[in-house]
């Protein structure tokens, strides 16, 4: 939650900043804020609530005479609504001392209370300000930026990031990080900072991550890294695989728009590199040995809502080719009971962000009981693959849209991949099998562009039933978490009761929500997967057609048994089973988003939700 941005250099720092913010914006969006050294020497501030557009309009309205050091922030509400006062930055040492914050302070109460009785006065509700004056505080007593962060976040609990500038340090920001992201982008003559590398990628693809408990310093000519404790560490640079631009709408109405059409590309990129001569192999996954692989009894895999969904498709892959039980848990629930982990336990980790703090608690969790752990993720940098024993990267490019679209196709090729290899490995899968496998997955990019090309039919269906106020999705074999995806899809950008089941639950309850006119989608299993389970859905699909639902299919090419009985067929190409989530998913994103359109929402941004969720 929470977008951070910093910048020292010879540039207007309210163009860096503003320029960051502007694409970090996914990460909170309830008030925006800057500091910003003046020509005169004075740390100025502007801050208000609303969406970035507002503060941009205010410092239109009335602009700064800006020089070269600045941060700015973009929140997700946790301690204060939304209000002017607590957007960010907060203030200290009497206005001289500018800080913004990315995380909780669980031990804020108990701090502020000191504060008070010390003598300070609060012009806020957040945990944010507590810092901002105890910074202020110790920089009277050190007369040093980084000792007085420093000293300060001996004293915090939870998770952070900071920035801080204060004005009798005119060309130096100062950040903190445990728990919380912090990316340092490396230029020629200035240098950045942000939550991701999205901020500052439209100027540098060379960046360093912070680590864990780290205090990064920076000018525009030095980057100094040290621990809590004051010891210098070495940090070692990475370059930067997203383009400058790919952070960009690039003409599209929206990001997600734009995210749905990249998805033909983004899973051929995750692809690249890893299919060789019908065979995979995750170079990432040399460094853990054949040997642990092959040792593995049980994969759990760990994620949080549209990444949890991308492993439960993949768990019937991966069961199905490795022949080890593969169970799949949201990450919040696996972290807070006591699950049965063991060196012979692989635990997968799948996170777009690589930030979901639930999804990092649990990796940690796992890690700690002897678990080898790996990271399916999207963002070069991020905290979770850091913390990993190995990575593999979706190669997605940055995912802007806080709904997750490209993010989840990669997700199950990524996980895909990883089933191929250790099938390779475990010896689980014939040559030829895993020939024939490659082969559909190198298919898939084709495939996905057919479906994507198709997206005016999905539009025209969202226009019909734009006023519609319950919707059902029904899936059975991959087909349920697609289900399950189409519903979340449709909750959060169209704010529409939607549920998701899977088909064989119908006669379990949830039938009694059929009523004449209620739009089922329903995602029917391909007839040369089994036969079986295609026909128990096109019974299903009769029972609720019979009750007066209005069926929408979601079919393969060919398959004429659903069509006396669907309102709507959208047709997908024929692909082997295990493939076709990647193409039925998509016309479900495209419905969610179109409908949020037609009733005038904003579908890259969606109320009350933030992209990456860094607080638990
Ligand atoms: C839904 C969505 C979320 C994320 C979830 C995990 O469209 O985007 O459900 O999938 O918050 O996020 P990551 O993958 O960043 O861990």
């Amino acid at each position: 939650m929470c977008g951070i941005v910093g910048y020292v250099g010879h540039r207007s720092s309210i163009d860096v900043v503003l320029g960051g913010l502007r694409r970090l914006e996914y990460r909170g969006y309830d008030s925006a804020g800057v500091a910003v050294m003046c020509g005169d020497g004075v740390l100025r501030t502007s801050k208000k609530a609303g969406k970035l557009g507002v503060l941009e309009a205010e410092l239109a309205a009335h602009p700064l005479s800006v020089g070269g050091t600045g941060i700015g922030h973009t929140r997700w509400a946790t301690h204060g609504g939304p209000t002017d006062a607590n957007a960010h930055p907060h203030l200290g040492d009497q206005g001289r001392l500018a800080l913004i914050h990315n995380g909780i302070i669980e031990n804020f109460a108990e701090l502020r209370a000191e504060l008070v009785a010390a003598g300070d006065t609060f012009t806020s509700e957040t945990d944010t300000e507590v810092a901002a004056l105890m910074v202020g505080r110790l920089y009277h007593e050190t007369g040093d930026l980084r000792e007085a962060l420093r000293r300060c976040v001996a004293r915090f609990e939870g998770a952070y990031t900071f920035l801080a500038v204060h004005e009798a340090e005119p060309g130096r920001v100062v950040g903190a990080r445990r728990n919380s992201p912090l990316v340092v982008g490396l230029g020629d003559g200035e240098n950045f900072l942000g939550s991701d590398v999205a901020a500052f990628v439209e100027y540098t693809q060379r960046a360093i991550a912070l680590g864990q408990d780290q205090i990064v310093d920076i000018t525009a000519t030095s980057v100094t890294v040290s621990d809590f404790d004051g010891r210098e560490v070495v940090a070692e640079p990475f370059r930067v695989a997203w383009e400058a631009g790919a952070a960009d709408k690039g003409g599209w109405s929206s990001f997600m728009r734009k995210e749905v059409s990249e998805q033909p590309v983004a899973v051929a990129n995750t692809l690249l590199g890893r299919v060789n001569d019908g065979d995979v192999a995750i170079p990432e996954l040399t460094a853990l040995g054949d040997d642990l692989l092959r040792g593995i009894h049980r994969i759990v895999i760990i994620a949080c809502g549209t990444a949890a969904y991308a492993g439960m498709v993949a768990k019937y892959a991966l069961e199905s080719w490795v022949r080890v039980p593969v169970e799949v848990e949201l990450s919040h629930e696996f972290r807070y009971r006591s699950p049965v982990i063991n060196a012979d336990t692989l635990v997968v980790s799948v996170s777009q962000s690589g930030e979901t703090m639930d999804t990092l608690m649990a990796v940690k969790h796992a890690r700690a009981q002897g678990a080898t752990t790996i990271s399916v993720c999207n963002t070069q940098g991020a905290t979770i693959p850091r913390e990993s024993d190995a990575a593999i990267y979706t190669h997605a490019g940055p995912e802007v849209a806080v709904a997750s679209t490209k993010g989840f196709v990669t997700q199950i090729a990524a996980l895909y991949l990883l089933g191929l290899h250790l099938a390779r490995v475990r010896g689980t899968l014939s040559s030829s099998e895993r020939e024939h496998l490659t082969v559909e997955l190198l298919a898939v990019p084709d495939k996905i562009a057919v479906v994507t090309s198709e997206a005016e039919r999905v539009a025209q269906l969202a226009r019909w039933m734009a006023d519609t106020r319950s919707v059902l999705f029904l899936g059975r074999h991959v087909g349920y978490p697609i289900a399950l995806e189409g519903a979340l899809k449709l909750k959060e950008l169209a704010y529409i009761h939607a549920e998701g089941f899977a088909a064989g639950e119908l006669k379990h309850g949830p039938i009694a929500l059929i009523e004449p006119g209620l739009p089922v989608f329903v995602v029917v299993p391909s007839p040369r997967g089994s036969s079986v389970l295609h026909s128990k859905v096109v019974s299903n699909i009769q029972e609720i057609r019979a009750r007066g639902a209005r069926v929408i299919a979601i079919a393969e090419a060919g398959d004429a048994a659903v069509l006396p009985y669907a309102d709507e067929v959208l047709r997908i190409p024929l692909a082997d089973p295990l493939c076709e989530p990647f193409m039925q998913v998509v016309p479900l994103q495209i419905f969610a988003l179109e409908l949020a359109h037609a009733k005038g929402l904003d579908v890259d941004q969606p109320r009350n939700l933030a992209k990456s969720v860094t607080v638990e």
